[in-house]
């Protein structure tokens, strides 16, 4: 079964789902480590009281962005993945890092891309008087959030919504979406070839619905 090794920054809510639907054989695959940018992230306490060996590769310990990322591949392909999954993980990669996993790194945005890249995506939809908003699941690429878009999920904002509120409705899609994400990849129903996302072998909208 394919190897998945998960990258998270903070929580791991979405570690969790992935971790609930693995021992429910319903992941696609097996996860093999979680590695962190971050000793004090709480989805590290999800992952060894899973079994899951985890790993902490702190941006704090390296020079450079170039220098933090060797290092991080160096570990993760001591795993030998077929499928990395950035899971919060807040972390710009470097071009050659995105190269070296090309195809085979996954990333949920929470946004409906190509709306609200970068951070603070729920004050940023509240702000602009959406009703809608949401979050993607997409291959990484060279462009920050700017990979194809594999599957959305949308949410209402209704009026006096806050950011917290709004980041609650997401995250429950985030949940669903994401594992089911990683099930058709494990599959071999989703790839990515020449920079475009296909499903089922039928090329899927590059920018979202
Ligand atoms: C998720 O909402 C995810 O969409 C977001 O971080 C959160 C992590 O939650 N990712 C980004 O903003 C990426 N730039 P979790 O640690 O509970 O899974």
């Amino acid at each position: 079964s394919p190897r998945i090794v998960v990258l998270i920054s903070g929580n791991g809510s979405n570690l969790q789902t992935m971790l609930d639907q693995g021992d429910a054989n319903l992941l696609g695959g097996k996860i093999v480590a979680v590695i962190s940018n971050k000793a004090e992230a709480y989805g590290l306490e999800r992952a060894r009281a899973a079994g899951i060996a985890t790993a902490v590769v702190s941006n704090q310990d390296h020079a450079s962005r170039e220098h933090f990322d060797g290092a991080l591949s160096e570990v993760i392909d001591g795993y030998q993945p077929n499928l990395v999954v950035l899971a919060g993980f807040m972390r710009i990669l470097t071009p050659s890092f995105v190269h070296h996993y090309q195809g085979r790194l996954l990333n949920i945005h929470p946004s409906l891309l190509p709306r609200y890249q970068g951070l603070n995506t729920h004050q940023k939809a509240i702000d602009a008087g959406d009703q809608e908003h949401g979050c993607s699941v997409h291959f990484v690429t060279e462009e920050l959030d700017g990979g194809p878009v594999i599957l959305q999920a949308r949410v209402p904002i209704f009026a006096d919504d806050d950011a917290c509120v709004v980041a609650e409705r997401v995250q429950v899609q985030e949940h669903a979406i994401y594992p089911l994400t990683i099930r058709w990849f494990c599959e071999g129903r989703v790839v990515m070839q020449q920079g475009k996302a296909y499903l089922d072998g039928a090329l899927l909208p590059t920018h979202g619905y």
